[in-house]
């Protein structure tokens, strides 16, 4: 059964991670799971981040009403199901990152992936935005996206064509690839790290990420996060190092 050999190896490596010193922190990455709230449960290793900026950091763009109930309701409902689907298994203890590409690909795990890997998004995401961002990026960035696109334009005209033509639920994302920039969707909470993709920055286009502020307006929604939001230098920062 392959879930028996997936456990196995989380098995092993508690041992191992508990052998180091009761290290419980590991692996966090890009999701830097620090600035925790009560959800923590202590030494858990999923855990509901505080956001990088004030919820009302983003407005006009994205309202402090929509990032309250985005972060506090729906990011910190995937966390707390998250702890509640792991307590007492092998996966407890795991980092987010881990237990979503553990979980990955298994049937009887699915609850389980689908609340990590929202979690991990969700994570990814608020680093993706910053007040003051958007827009053309300098420096490496930008000459990584004219290596890839052509230039800064058609790169954003993927990005838009990539969050509106995703049906229903999911995210857009501009990821590496075999050392290529490229731009992709995913549904529902299906997530790049995943398909051995590195995602550089996302763009949520689940409703309640924008119904609040835009109602069914997503295409304002996105056109706004591009060219206002978009938090560069994460992005430039989770550039694979050559
Ligand atoms: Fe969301």
């Amino acid at each position: 059964m392959p879930i028996q050999t997936v456990e196995g190896e989380i098995s092993r490596r508690n041992f191992i991670l508990s052998a180091a010193g009761g290290i419980v922190l590991l692996g966090a990455g890009m999701a830097g799971l620090s600035g925790c709230d009560s959800r923590t449960g202590g030494a858990a290793t999923v855990a509901l981040p505080e956001l990088p900026y004030k919820e009302n950091a983003l407005e006009p763009y994205i309202s402090r009403k929509t990032i309250g109930f985005h972060h506090g309701k729906h990011h910190g409902a995937y966390v707390d199901r998250t702890l509640e689907l792991i307590k007492g298994t092998p996966l407890a203890g795991l980092s987010l990152k881990d237990i979503v590409q553990k979980t990955s690909g298994f049937a009887d795990k699915a609850s389980t992936f689908n609340n990590a890997a929202q979690s991990w998004n969700h994570d990814f995401y608020w680093k993706s935005l910053a007040p003051g961002g958007g827009g053309k990026p300098e420096g490496e960035m930008a000459r990584r996206l004219d290596a890839a696109f052509g230039s800064y334009e058609n790169f954003k005209k993927e990005l838009t064509s990539a969050a509106m033509s995703q049906f229903g639920s999911g995210w857009a994302w501009l990821v590496v690839e075999e050392d290529r920039l490229k731009v992709v969707n995913t549904s529902n909470a299906e997530t790049p790290i995943i398909h051995g993709q590195v995602p550089l920055l996302t763009i949520d286009v689940w409703e309640h990420a924008y119904y609040l502020d835009y109602q069914n307006l997503r295409s304002d929604y996105v056109k706004n996060v591009i060219e206002h939001l978009i938090n560069w230098k994460f992005a430039e920062s989770n550039l694979p190092v050559a």
